[in-house]
């Protein structure tokens, strides 16, 4: 079985590889973009990015997005984390994070996942970390050496990211459903 993500980001499309491996679900790349709703809600910006990619592919796919909620600022960036990460980055979260205890940070990711012509469905995972106090790890991308899960960031973890982390979980809740309703519509079709 396949399903095409539409994302420019290969490590996203690296790790949703790895994340559904398991269930033998292959994932074909398509970076054709898709116009990115203003929206505070990261489910609401997958979701019209899939209905919009997959009306205009007419085919089914896959879109992935991503928010970070640090605690301390209030959410901050949440929905915007891309836009925060090209102008201040790492460097300037851990400043903003200077002398600051509650370092408690939520990562969000949300998977839209569209069929032309169907209402889309969201998938979501989240996991709770630590900003940590400095840089550490030279893997992963984006946020990863700033993200702590039990002391460890996800930068460190090498493959093991994909166990614990928010994409892990939306992915995984993906092919379990992507699976069964493959199956189903088998069994429909008899
Ligand atoms: P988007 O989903 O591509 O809009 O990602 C939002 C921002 O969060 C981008 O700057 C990404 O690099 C970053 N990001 C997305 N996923 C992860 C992750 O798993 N770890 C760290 N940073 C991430």
């Amino acid at each position: 079985m396949r399903i095409t993500f539409v994302t420019g980001n290969r490590h996203k499309v690296e790790e949703a590889t790895a994340i559904l491996h398991d269930y033998d679900i292959e994932i074909v790349q398509n970076d054709c973009g898709y116009p990115e709703l203003q929206d505070d809600d990261v489910a609401a910006i997958a979701l019209y990015g899939a209905e919009h990619a997959a009306n205009r592919l007419n085919h089914a796919v896959i879109v992935e997005d991503t928010g970070l909620y640090i605690d301390a600022l209030n959410g901050f960036p949440g929905p915007y984390a891309a836009y925060v990460y090209d102008t201040i980055g790492n460097a300037g979260i851990l400043t903003l994070m200077r002398g600051v205890d509650l370092r408690s940070a939520t990562f969000r990711s949300v998977i839209g996942y569209c069929e032309p012509g169907m209402k889309p469905i969201a998938f979501e995972g989240a996991v709770t970390g630590r900003i940590a106090d400095q840089e550490q790890g030279e893997g992963g991308f984006g946020y990863d050496p700033i993200t702590e899960i039990d002391g460890v960031t996800f930068a460190s973890m090498g493959a093991e990211k994909n166990k614990v982390s928010h994409r892990g979980k939306s992915f995984t809740k993906f092919a379990e459903w992507f699976l069964g309703s493959r199956r189903d519509s088998r069994i429909a079709g008899k």
